[in-house]
């Protein structure tokens, strides 16, 4: 095959092979900082959303009394009636939301959104539409009030998931084709307790539905729930999880109505992976351990640094990190979480400028050692490691630096810039700290990237890159010089 006839992926952009020749206006979108500056509208009820950056995800109900993850009940097969059973004499008696409220403070999170029923159907609220619920079983408790109550105390937005899937109930399984009248009292169920949950308990910040597979949005009523769920509270952020929208039975694929894909809801929600989206807000989420959400028992825990390399790399592209935790059965944090947790925080309370209220910042080239994020005239470089050396080369900002500091410890450090060519010197040979350390550039405008820096030598147009290549000549041979 003619190598110049392959098509070759780079970073998710399809480029042509290096020898076809591109239409004259082919429009490759650059990788680089354009694309995670926040450029599209964000209302102003949503602001305080992507100025936050890092949640807490509590993923917790009588599953974790088995400590085999959230989804022991269909994993497993297990029998559901003894789960039914064990999950009424549930009754975590160490459960305290304040507890947990100031740990998240002190980890720096800014947001938590707490499970109020996932896929088993067991319901953390005294629902008035069920009795499978912590307030008519064994606790007798509402620990959804009690989470709601105790986060905003603590000063931090509050969020509640809500599983849509509820296996409990042949219905859900069934789906609409099948059982048409038990799927349409499934689908009031699941209505009436969203409205029952932005009815009568307060200020919500952020709804999270999860669980609409295998049925579409408009199965579950998807647009109707959303309009009531805005006539109740207007400001609440809904994420993406409601199902997609069919295309019409009429739509073509050349018709303009697209593929049928577009989902409801105002954020992305990526899970398991950081993937910024360029028309809407979106939040990474991710588990504390290496798989499961619910406690699992044993389970291994990923580091502070793993952590903060999540969050780090979420805010330089333009989003959020929703990390999560499975308190155990009892209603204990794990107390792997908690030292984990305290240990970003306390690097949050030195270098928070860099990610709260910045934003993204893919400016230079700087995959080599780190992140970038930006605030306006300011850009920070957090380092993923340290290298003991006196002198950090960054390539490819056209801006000019008035000042460099080392944000961690706030020595000054020098600067010469010679184009595009940025060094940064006086770096101390010690690590300034164990996590990653800041460096602080105050420019003389909006940090902007040389022309080759705005689209990536991986990111680009490989054709770009030609003239670069033939300064050296065309010969394979080391001194440049054809042989005869
Ligand atoms: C998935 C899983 C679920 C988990 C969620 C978190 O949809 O079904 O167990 O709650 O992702 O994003």
């Amino acid at each position: 095959m003619d190598p110049a006839n392959l098509a070759i992926l780079v970073n998710g952009w399809q480029l042509p092979g290096a020898g076809v020749a591109l239409p004259a206006d082919h429009n490759l979108q650059p990788r680089g900082a354009l694309m995670y500056r926040q450029t599209r509208h964000v209302p102003a009820a949503w602001q305080w959303f992507p100025a936050a950056r890092y949640g807490l995800f509590i993923h917790w109900g009588a599953y974790a009394a088995y400590g085999r993850g959230e989804q022991v009940l269909f994993r497993e097969h297990l029998d559901q009636s003894d789960y039914g059973r064990a999950a009424c004499q549930w009754n975590p008696e160490h459960y305290d939301a304040r507890a947990w409220a100031d740990v998240a403070r002190r980890a720096g999170m800014r947001y938590a959104v707490l499970t109020a029923r996932h896929h088993d159907g067991f319901c953390l609220w005294d629902s008035r539409h069920t009795d499978y619920t912590v307030g008519s079983q064994a606790p007798g408790r509402d620990f959804v009030r009690e989470f709601l109550t105790a986060f905003r105390a603590a000063g931090l937005r509050v969020g509640l998931y809500y599983s849509l899937a509820d296996w409990r109930i042949p219905a859900y399984w069934e789906g609409p084709n099948h059982d048409p009248v038990g799927w349409e009292e499934f689908r009031v169920y699941v209505h009436q307790q969203v409205t029952e949950l932005l009815r009568d308990y307060g200020h919500l910040d952020v709804f999270w539905f999860d669980g609409a597979w295998p049925q579409n949005a408009l199965e579950w009523g998807g647009p109707e729930l959303v309009a009531r769920m805005r006539s109740l509270q207007p400001h609440l952020l809904i994420n993406n999880r409601l199902g997609s929208i069919p295309a019409p039975a009429s739509a073509h694929a050349d018709g303009g109505s697209g593929p049928g894909t577009s989902s409801l809801g105002d954020f992305g929600t990526p899970e398991h992976h950081i993937a910024a989206e360029s028309e809407r807000l979106w939040e990474s989420c991710q588990v504390s351990t290496w798989r499961l959400w619910g406690y699992a028992a044993g389970e291994h825990w990923r580091s502070s640094a793993q952590w903060l390399d999540m969050l780090v790399q979420a805010a330089s592209m333009g989003g959020n990190l929703l990390l999560n935790v499975g308190p155990d059965g009892d209603g204990r944090l794990p107390p792997q979480f908690v030292e984990r947790a305290v240990e970003v925080g306390d690097w949050l309370r030195v270098h928070g400028e860099a990610i709260y209220e910045a934003e993204g910042g893919d400016v230079c080239e700087m995959i080599t050692r780190g992140y970038q994020t930006v605030r306006g005239h300011t850009l920070y470089l957090v380092l993923r490691f340290w290298d003991g050396r006196p002198e950090l080369r960054l390539a490819g900002l056209a801006t000019p630096v008035r000042r460099a500091r080392l944000l961690t410890t706030g020595q000054e450090l020098q600067v010469a810039q010679e184009g595009d060519q940025v060094r940064v010197s006086g770096l101390p040979a010690a690590a300034p700290t164990r996590l990653f350390p800041v460096i602080k550039l105050e420019c003389d405008g909006p940090p902007a990237p040389a022309a080759w820096a705005r689209e990536r030598l991986w990111g680009g147009d490989p054709r770009r890159m030609t003239a670069w290549a033939q300064a050296r000549g065309t010969s394979v041979w080391a001194d440049g010089l054809p042989r005869r």
